[in-house]
């Protein structure tokens, strides 16, 4: 199954499939089990995973 990478209205991206996230050096980065939320809005505190701050500032996309 491909993984596909959805917006979600006024939020982050959602990954879904098995993929690895890395590090500007290439290390993976440990994220939790199951879909993967990529923060799009540039407020989250633990880029390049949402952390709901996307709410916080009223980001609309
Ligand atoms: S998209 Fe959720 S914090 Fe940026």
């Amino acid at each position: 199954m491909p993984v596909t990478v959805k917006p979600i209205p006024d939020g982050p991206l959602m990954v879904k499939g098995e993929c690895e996230v890395l590090d500007p050096q290439g290390n993976p980065i440990p994220d939790k089990s199951g879909d993967i939320f990529l923060c799009r809005c540039g407020a989250s505190a633990t880029k390049p995973f949402c952390d709901g701050g996307h709410k916080r500032i009223g980001f609309k996309s």
